[in-house]
């Protein structure tokens, strides 16, 4: 098969890199990719959010398949333009996306649904929006509507901060149309963990938990980032929770976009918090996550293209997909001043050193001259895997050790920050 994957950062780098090792992979795109992704398929200069030029490519190209991995393109109607041109696709089309794309949509169909989620409020008048946050009080969350790079969450400690942020949002358009409508919620509080499961529709399928780092800094501690680091599993997500999220979360939530007339096929990324009153849904996604990809699809030991074909065919409840019984971390190496201002352009050394006991998944590496050299704010992912978490986590820093550039930052604490 003649395989397309859609994106550019780490997580299409473990994609990739699962691809390859598929025997009905016989040839394997990545557009638009980068440094490291040419290690395992042909990068292809097409702009992941060009959705009429992807598929134009798609078509000329003779793919057979394309696996659509952002949550851009997929908001866009990309599987949905694929399809119209006859190309199988991964991914959920627009309509189920949204679950992504608005958290005023995600939140409606929890509350309908009776799944169990923060409770909320929608606003799309200021003025409505600052008497409820007085009226609530805080610690009190505050959420751009649409998608805002994973900027559009305020947790205010202060009534004040809250009116701030929807100001911010509403009035001064911060995030463009994405805060016209904003979400006010009850701060929850407890560990967050992350289930990715595949979908088909009617079926899901959950892969071993996760746990994201997203703050920049020790200790939980700066800006949020894309995320700085990710174990598999987390000890706080025990075979019970497990269990109830299944009965409580992930089956209503596949079951209720079916209801709805937006079945959900691919990856679908249930974001948890562990509250005292059980587990909650904090957010969707509609997608790998990035960094929790990287960990998750080392532990796979099925051929991961019978998994996305299932997705797509509606049959992943013939497939018995395994796991290997094994743990899992992976630790970014940054740009210094992600994720706000930082320089690109710096040689990396060490890669193959470091790529002697783990897997180094480039999330933002160009090739120059035959030099890898930095290209965007997670640069590296260091990824292990081991027969306990606390060895998995030893040998991504021992391997990381390796590895150097200019100003290069990373958390210290990952597995340990809980
Ligand atoms: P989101 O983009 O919805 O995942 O939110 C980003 C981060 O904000 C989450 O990972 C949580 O750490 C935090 N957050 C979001 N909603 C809430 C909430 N209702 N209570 C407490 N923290 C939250
Ligand atoms: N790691 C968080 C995300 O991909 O949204």
């Amino acid at each position: 098969m003649r395989v397309l994957v859609v994106g550019s950062g780490g997580r299409e780098h473990a994609i990739c890199w699962k691809l390859a090792q598929s025997p009905k992979v016989t040839e394997l795109f990545c557009a638009p990719g980068n440094g490291g992704i040419a290690q395992v398929a042909t990068c292809v200069d097409v702009k992941a959010t060009d959705v009429p030029g992807m598929v134009a490519w798609a078509k000329e190209h003779h793919m057979d398949f394309v696996m659509v991995a952002p949550d851009d393109p997929l908001a866009m109607g990309m599987v949905d333009a694929l399809e119209e041109a006859g190309i199988p696709a991964f991914g959920p089309r627009a309509n189920a996306a949204i679950i992504e794309a608005s958290k005023a949509f995600s939140k409606e169909l929890m509350a309908k649904y009776h799944i169990p989620t923060a409770a909320y409020a929608t606003f799309t008048e200021l003025d409505k929006a600052l008497a409820y946050i007085e009226e609530q009080g805080a610690p009190i969350v505050v959420k751009a509507d649409g998608l805002a790079l994973g900027k559009g969450v305020v947790v205010a400690s202060t009534v004040e901060e809250a009116k701030q942020a929807a100001t911010e949002m509403m009035a001064d358009k911060k995030f463009g149309e994405s805060g016209s409508t904003v979400v006010i919620e009850e701060c929850m509080v407890g560990p967050e963990v992350t289930v990715l499961a595949f979908a088909d529709g009617k079926h899901v399928v959950p892969m071993p938990a996760s746990q994201d780092h997203k703050r920049a800094f020790d200790g939980n501690q700066g800006p949020n980032t894309g995320g700085m680091g990710a174990i598999s599993p987390p000890p706080q997500y025990t075979p019970e929770m497990a269990k109830q999220c299944m009965e409580e979360i992930f089956q209503p939530t596949i079951d209720a976009l079916q209801a709805e007339g937006r079945p959900f096929h691919g990856v679908i990324y249930f974001g948890l918090m562990l509250t005292p009153k059980g587990p909650r849904v904090v957010e969707y996604n509609a997608r790998f996550g990035d960094p929790e990809c990287q960990v998750v699809l080392s532990l796979l030991d099925t051929d991961l293209m019978d998994v996305l074909q299932a997705c797509v065919d509606g049959t992943l409840d013939q497939l018995d997909i395994q796991w290997k019984k094994e743990a899992g971390c992976v630790l970014v190496l940054a740009s210094g001043g992600y994720p706000l201002d930082y320089k690109k352009g710096y040689p990396i050394s060490g890669l193959e050193e470091a790529g002697k006991t783990s897997v180094v998944f480039h999330a933002g590496t160009a090739l120059k001259d035959g030099q890898y050299v930095t290209n965007g704010g997670r640069v590296l992912g260091v990824t292990t895997t081991a027969p306990t978490l606390e060895e998995a986590i030893a040998n991504a820093y021992e391997a990381g050790k390796h590895i150097s550039f200019t100003d290069m930052h990373f958390r210290t604490d990952i597995g340990h920050a809980f």
